[in-house]
């Protein structure tokens, strides 16, 4: 065929060129191609690279709050306890009972929200043993109960007597459910009822015992329900935000999931589910599971210097 605009007849030379041009422009193509997979992939591994410097500023930051609230949490616990001396040599009426009471209940909030940033910031020794949940939930309900009776809140209590004892590690796991009980109370104010269910499920093959909490206090705005578990999320004046976060970290930790049920206008169930084999994985000799364990009978609302100052999983 005659070339279509000059209608001089196509030559091999004009083929062979025609050929080395397309080879040429193709290899432009193929070499643009693969430019443009060697800047996306270099995007990548910035943003990565990017992604990994904020985690260890992060990780740092945080490590650094763990200092400073350990450093502060000492002095303040001094100046709780002599204020409490001292708010009990002064009779009722005076001025000075009167700031002594107002010194505890400022030092309290202090060191609860010293206690949250210290959970969540700082790693802490785990130990895996043996457990009862139902004991450690009643154990738990027990150290709230002056709180939850003064504020004229029922609990009533279904914990299934046949439940396996799980592998899990006490303070974490009571520590889950004194923020849980703790934002039930400030939900439900001054009246309603807390419930408190455990029972043992099964998925996928594995056992878990199923524990569900459930109160009366109003439930969540379904438009922050979203965030409810990130770390300093809080609609609470005095809050800070980590409870939930802390409770999330933790059940992961074992491997559990924890679920939330909002009823609006009602109240909220949280369901937290823990496998019976919970935190086998992490298991070393020292950690064996032991049934005479000393975390059993301490009230577990106290945290020793030894237990935060050694290094742990997370
Ligand atoms: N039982 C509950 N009822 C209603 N709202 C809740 C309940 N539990 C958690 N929330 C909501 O989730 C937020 C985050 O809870 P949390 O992480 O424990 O932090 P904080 O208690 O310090 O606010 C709370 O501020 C509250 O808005
Ligand atoms: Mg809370």
């Amino acid at each position: 065929m005659d070339n279509l605009y000059n209608g001089r007849p196509i030559t091999d030379d004009d083929i062979q060129l025609l050929t080395m041009f397309t080879r040429q422009a193709g290899l432009a193509i193929e070499n643009c191609i693969l430019y443009k997979y060697l800047e996306d992939a270099h995007l990548e591994l910035k943003k990565a690279q990017e992604t990994l410097l904020q985690r260890e500023k992060l990780a740092a930051l945080g490590e650094m709050a763990a200092n400073v609230a350990h450093e502060i949490r000492n002095p303040l616990v001094s100046i709780g306890a002599f204020t409490r001396r001292l708010y009990q040599k002064f009779d009722n009426g005076l001025y000075e009972k009167m700031y002594g009471e107002a010194i505890i209940k400022q030092v309290d909030r202090l060191e609860g929200i010293l206690n949250d940033v210290l959970s969540f910031s700082k790693a802490s020794k785990v130990v895996f043993e043996k457990f009862d949940l139902n004991r450690i939930i009643a154990e738990t309900l027990a150290g709230m109960e002056d709180e939850l009776k003064s504020r004229g809140i029922e609990v009533e209590k279904s914990l299934d007597g046949d439940l396996p004892e799980i592998l899990c590690d006490y303070q974490e796991i009571k520590q889950v459910f004194i923020n849980l009980f703790t934002n039930a109370m400030d939900a439900m104010g001054d009246e309603g009822r807390l419930t408190v269910k455990t029972s043992p499920l099964s998925q996928e093959d594995r056992d878990y015992i199923g524990i569900e909490i459930r109160d009366t206090g109003g439930g969540i705005p379904s438009e922050v329900l979203h965030n409810i578990f990130n770390p300093f999320f809080t609609t609470k004046g005095w809050g800070t935000g980590l409870g939930l976060a802390i409770c999330h970290r933790i059940v992961d930790g074992h491997r559990g999931v924890i679920e939330v049920n909002n009823d609006p206008g009602r109240g909220v169930t949280f369901t937290v589910k823990l496998p019976v084999e919970g935190g086998v994985e992490w298991l070393t000799p020292s950690t064996a599971p032991n049934r005479t364990s000393s975390h059993a009978k301490g009230n577990g609302n106290e945290v020793s210097d030894d237990e935060e100052d050694t290094g742990g999983r997370r």
